[in-house]
């Protein structure tokens, strides 16, 4: 597979070290530095800005041109010609599914969708005003304790069951944060309805009465999904791999991944968005908190803005804000203040010297979050939706790292503190 050399000289080695060099079937070649270990050298590289920590076949983005491809196919051709499901379906198998694959595939998720019912009495445990993703860790990592049937990760059949399974439980226990947080009762998943509608029918139907979803909306709701479903090797992803190379069964492994997720700068955006937005306030304010985005001896970032790896733009983005021009004129509610001020602050960033020069342009989360507040979806589920939606990713890559050899993740560091000293 090496089909080049490089040839590292280190001050101090008599001769230069020779490193194997790998190329994929798209991006950049990579360097194996294993060999170094043997010279008794590491490699330094915090925030793994230079590092591939894995082969993968599932997902691909060239960053300078703003391209995302899952299984080879372009993520705006899967946003306008596939579904969620289907797209879950590539991240797991490889390919798109076949009209009789798809139909079974839909099957036997929508045959997963119920929670044990044991699982509803954990939620009595939490506040009423706590955060969701709270819940959310608590609760996928519990279903450890509810499917011993499927915790063999070394068999590719419970692989796939716990696949199905965090698929298709999602949706239940994100709609129940929600519902616990308001008192309402908890609302049982309808397996003949799709995926996205099945979702808004638990965040939003009551016992009372039937939840009538407005294809608009769930349409949205199900790009939403599909958009956020897969992006490499991104922070939460590795941390479901890194956990995962331990031996923890899957649901610990993706709540490691949801707590991940749930910072500001990654799946957390989205929230930080609209509070930002709130403390924005008015389009007059604007400026000010460009200035302050700007100045470099103050910590604020504008959210929703800039990406480590797409350095031109977010091809996600291009399609989620089609999809936000959307919903905004279905719901009849563009001239909303804060969607005004979203609108307005946009126009300043792409216009504004310091972001063009940075290429910081409005990212995905950006349009999602002013998506789903228009959708009547509370600020602190939006990391959860977005919990949700990458579950798919995190388990594909999960599954990927344990189909083939594969060894624990064991990072060195350079140490800087004291050296050894006798205690006096
Ligand atoms: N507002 C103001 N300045 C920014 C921003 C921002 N949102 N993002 C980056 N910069 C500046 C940064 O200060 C630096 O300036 P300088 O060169 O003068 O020091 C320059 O741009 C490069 O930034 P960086 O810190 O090297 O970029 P990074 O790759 O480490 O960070 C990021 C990427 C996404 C964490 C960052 O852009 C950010 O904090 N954005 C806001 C949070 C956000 O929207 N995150 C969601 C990402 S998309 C969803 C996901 O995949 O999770």
């Amino acid at each position: 597979m090496a089909d080049k050399k490089a040839r590292l000289m280190v001050d101090g080695l008599d001769e230069a070290i020779e490193l194997p060099v790998y190329s994929g079937t798209e991006g950049p070649d990579v360097i194996d530095v294993r060999p170094l270990t043997g010279q008794g050298l590491f490699t330094y590289d915090p925030g793994f800005v230079s590092t591939a920590a894995c082969e993968s076949k599932i997902t691909y983005i060239d960053g300078a041109n703003g391209v995302l491809l899952h299984g080879g196919y372009p993520i705006e051709q899967l946003a306008e010609q596939s579904d969620y499901l289907e797209v879950c379906y590539l991240l797991l198998n490889g390919d798109l599914p076949t009209a009789e694959e798809k139909e079974k595939f839909v099957n036997t998720v929508s045959r997963h969708t119920m929670v044990h019912e044991q699982m509803s009495h954990f939620f009595n445990g939490f506040r009423r005003d706590a955060h969701p993703m709270a819940i959310m860790v608590a609760c996928v990592g519990a279903l450890s304790a509810f499917y011993h049937d499927s915790l063999d990760i070394n068999d590719a059949y419970h692989r796939e069951v716990c696949a199905y399974r965090l698929i298709a439980k999602m949706p239940t226990l994100a709609a129940m944060c929600y519902k616990y947080s308001i008192g309402q009762p908890f609302m049982y998943p309808r397996n003949e309805l799709a995926y996205a509608d099945n979702f808004l029918h638990m965040m939003f139907g009551t016992p009372c009465e039937e939840y009538r979803p407005n294809p608009v909306l769930a349409k949205a709701m199900d790009r939403i999904f599909l958009l956020h479903a897969d992006h490499e090797q991104n922070a939460s992803t590795s941390t479901v791999r890194l956990a995962g190379s331990s031996g923890a069964n899957p649901f610990a492994c993706i709540a490691s991944g949801i707590a991940a997720l749930w910072g500001p700068a990654h799946g957390g955006a989205n929230e930080a968005v609209l509070t930002m937005l709130e403390e924005i306030g008015h389009e007059d304010n604007i400026p000010e908190f460009i200035e302050k985005a700007k100045d470099p001896n103050d910590p604020f970032r504008l959210m929703g803005f800039g990406h480590r790896v797409y350095r031109n733009f977010d091809p996600r983005a291009k399609v989620m804000k089609k999809t936000c021009d959307e919903v905004l004129t279905e719901l009849g509610v563009a001239d909303e203040p804060l969607l005004k001020i979203a609108k307005r602050l946009e126009q300043i960033a792409l216009e504004d010297e310091y972001f063009v020069k940075r290429k910081l342009y409005p990212n995905v989360d950006f349009y999602s979050g002013i998506i789903l507040k228009a959708i009547g979806i509370p600020t602190n589920m939006f990391t959860v939706i977005f919990a949700l939606s990458r579950t798919i990713g995190w388990i594909s890559h999960w599954s990927e790292f344990h189909s083939s050899p594969n060894k624990i993740g064991r990072p060195r560091q350079l140490y800087t503190g004291p050296s050894k000293r006798d205690i006096k």
